[in-house]
């Protein structure tokens, strides 16, 4: 382990939690999910532990449809946690500084969207994010900064870079598993085939990861959009845009290159879909 735990950090103190709650937003509501639940066990462990714990997550980029205010998110944490989760409209001006000096042993804040700051996008180095004013403002305010951020961890933003190098830095507990789980299957910690399963709608992200993990993966199984963008490359016709969807066109562009070399270099390596189904207006 190359980084500090929860293990290494004393109770009571008061700490600026980084959890990663972007979810789905249907008709403007907040779709409850997995991540929810997986960083409710950091949060109730340091209300547990008498922490004093404000929040900070993003929800959709600008511009998007899903790029929402985190008030819902707050509340949909607060069940999972089954303690109280308080939110303010603010993320580190005059209204967040006087939400988080009344924190108290084991309250929860949780701050609005890092995205609505112009501070948080684009990417650059943590050197950068480290002298913003968002996080030389907030940064004072606490003892200790926790990234339990995995599935974010890859972006340049300041909630994610420029807050470790100005406050002493820890994981928390879904940082660590997915750390642990992740190094295992990198460094073949067993014996035994590595299948890795492949979906979602970032085929960008998961094309990448697929290059990065060659080595160490001996099956891919493809669904998702990256699924669809594959069995175009092979002829099929499927992976394209329908009316004023911006899935595919775009990704494809980007990625024909790699994903004609991996099947190339590696089709049998990879597994794509043999038949398919989809849910139009009138039903599957
Ligand atoms: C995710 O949901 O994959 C992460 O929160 C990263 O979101 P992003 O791709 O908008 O940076």
């Amino acid at each position: 382990m190359t980084f500090q735990t929860l293990d290494d950090l004393e109770d009571g103190q008061r700490v600026l939690v980084r959890l990663d709650l972007n979810s789905p937003v249907e008709d403007g509501e907040v779709q409850d999910n997995r991540r929810f639940e997986r960083h409710a066990e950091t949060i109730r462990e340091l209300v547990d532990r008498d922490f004093a714990v404000a929040v900070l997550a993003h929800q959709g980029r600008p511009g998007g449809d899903d790029f929402v205010s985190l008030e819902q998110h707050a509340a949909i944490l607060a069940d999972h946690v089954g303690h109280d989760v308080d939110f303010v409209a603010d993320t580190y001006g005059e209204e967040a500084l006087a939400a988080v000096d009344a924190l108290e042993a084991g309250d929860v804040l949780v701050l609005e969207n890092t995205r609505m700051c112009e501070d948080e996008l684009p990417e650059e180095d943590p050197e950068v994010k480290a002298e913003t004013e968002f996080v030389q403002t907030l940064a004072p305010n606490f003892d200790a900064y926790i990234n339990d951020a995995y599935s974010a961890a890859h972006r340049s933003h300041a909630s994610l870079v420029g807050f470790p190098l100005v406050l002493p830095a820890y994981a928390g507990r879904v940082m660590q598993t997915e750390y642990e789980a992740n190094t295992a299957i990198a460094e073949r910690e067993f014996d035994g085939q590595v299948t890795m399963v492949v979906g979602g709608t970032k085929a960008t992200d998961v094309i990448d990861v697929m290059t990065h993990l060659g080595e160490t993966v001996d099956d891919f199984l493809l669904g998702g959009v990256a699924g669809q963008l594959f069995l175009r490359a092979e002829g099929y016709p499927v992976g394209y845009d329908v009316g004023d969807t911006d899935l595919y066109d775009e990704q494809y562009e980007a990625n024909e290159d790699k994903i004609e070399q991996m099947l190339e270099e590696r089709g049998d390596q990879i597994t794509l879909a043999v038949d398919m189904a989809y849910e139009g207006e009138d039903g599957p």
